[in-house]
């Protein structure tokens, strides 16, 4: 009888034992496995965003850097492109809808200029073909700066004297580098330099240690839950244009006081009803809030409307967690010369005043 029962417990040792390896070598199996999945719809961010026809040289990111950092390109002088993309909150301003020259308000949410280039197009609704174009156009917006031209938007800058040296560097041999179209590419050239690699690039380029248990839990989830049929690629999202509400009318779960029909308003498309940039979601657990009205403040509760309306599933509250927890290792490190705002060239009247203490010394 003890013998049996010795007999039996050695057995339920040795089956646990045996259970023991085996879960671990699943453990281990699973991990391969979920690393190489992920490695098939996700790739590591780039270094930067140049591309052949939009090279980054130095001095256009120095300033680009610098243009984009000044309020005096606005008609009255509040306005910079950090005011609405601010670097202490990861390139967005925390608010619903943000407010420009003279405190209009825009009609959608500023969504992080990070790794922004990498997308199709730019824009919740793909109105703008790149972050050249979208800079350009952004000095005459009537909701961002107020220019009533770009004649007057150059104006502002030509009265700057430190700029005429500086595009005179970044665009060498041109009569006059002070256009419009060249102030984008400058732009243009320092948002191509920020990229924000975290640890799931880490992850990606095969340290499968870099993401905690909970997080590849929710990297899991989020492949098997069908996110990834629309965020995907190196931006985890930025590549397609879907339809908000796939399944069932996302103003129904977000509570949108508006309802914004998305792309159709530009393409007058039928087929373009409430379609929306499938944004990236590089460091979207800190970039508050979502959508492209702003209408969702906590990202589990955009996790949980998200499976709903674009899948027609109900998360558990565990499987929320979870993916929370794998969009929070997309959070990356900002890059310094983002972190840290330049010293702007001088005003006409301060220059003046510089040369004339100079003589005096
Ligand atoms: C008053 C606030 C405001 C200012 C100023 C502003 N932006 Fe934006 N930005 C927004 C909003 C809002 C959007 C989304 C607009 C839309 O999709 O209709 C946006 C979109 C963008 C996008 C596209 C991002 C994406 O994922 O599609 C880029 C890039 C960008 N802005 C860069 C800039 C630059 C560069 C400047 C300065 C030249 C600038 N912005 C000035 C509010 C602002
Ligand atoms: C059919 C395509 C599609 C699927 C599937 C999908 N999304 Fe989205 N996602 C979108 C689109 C489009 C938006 C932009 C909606 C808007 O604001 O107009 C979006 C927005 C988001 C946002 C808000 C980002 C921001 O910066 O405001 C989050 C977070 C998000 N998705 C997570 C997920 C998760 C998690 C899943 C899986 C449960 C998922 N998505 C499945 C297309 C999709």
């Amino acid at each position: 009888m003890w013998c049996s029962r010795f007999r039996l417990a050695a057995l339920i040792a040795a089956v646990a034992v045996v259970g023991l390896v085996a879960a671990t070598f699943d453990v281990r199996g699973a991990t391969d496995d979920l690393l190489a999945q992920a490695q098939q719809v996700f790739q590591p961010l780039p270094k930067d965003m140049a591309t052949p026809e939009f090279p980054i040289a130095p001095e256009r990111v120095e300033l680009g850097r610098a243009l984009f950092f000044d309020p005096r390109v606005s008609v009255d002088g509040t306005t910079s492109c950090a005011r609405c993309h601010q670097p202490s909150l990861y390139g967005t301003d925390g608010l619903a809808k943000p407010h420009g020259a003279h405190d209009k308000i825009n009609p959608r949410n500023a969504p992080t200029i990070l790794n922004a280039a990498l997308q199709l197009n730019a824009h919740w609704r793909g109105d703008r073909k790149n972050v050249e174009d979208q800079a350009t156009q952004a000095l005459v917006g009537p909701t961002s700066f107020g220019n009533l031209d770009y004649a007057s938007a150059m104006n502002r800058i030509k009265g700057i004297p430190g700029y005429l040296g500086m595009f005179e560097r970044a665009f060498p041999g041109e009569t006059d580098s002070v256009t419009p179209d060249n102030w984008g590419k400058a732009i243009g050239s320092y948002e191509r330099a920020l990229v924000t690699p975290s640890r799931f690039d880490q992850y990606l380029s095969g340290d499968a240690r870099a993401l905690s248990a909970t997080e590849q839990r929710g990297l899991r989830t989020f492949l098997e839950t069908g996110c990834t049929a629309c965020h995907n690629g190196p931006g985890v999202g930025g590549g397609s244009f879907q339809k908000f509400g796939a399944v069932e009318d996302y103003w129904n779960e977000t509570k949108s006081a508006e309802i914004d029909k998305g792309r159709f308003d530009v393409t007058h498309d039928e087929a373009d009803m409430y379609v929306f940039k499938v944004p990236v979601l590089r460091n979207v657990a800190v970039t508050p809030p979502y959508f492209h009205d702003g209408s969702v403040i906590a990202l589990p509760e955009a996790v949980r409307i998200m499976a709903k309306v674009q899948l027609g599933k109900d998360l558990a509250e565990q499987d929320i967690a979870d993916i929370v927890a794998f969009l929070g290792s997309l959070t990356g490190e900002l890059p310094d010369h983002f972190r840290n705002a330049p010293v702007l060239p001088p005003n006409a009247f301060e220059a003046a005043g510089d040369q004339a203490t100079g003589e005096g010394r």
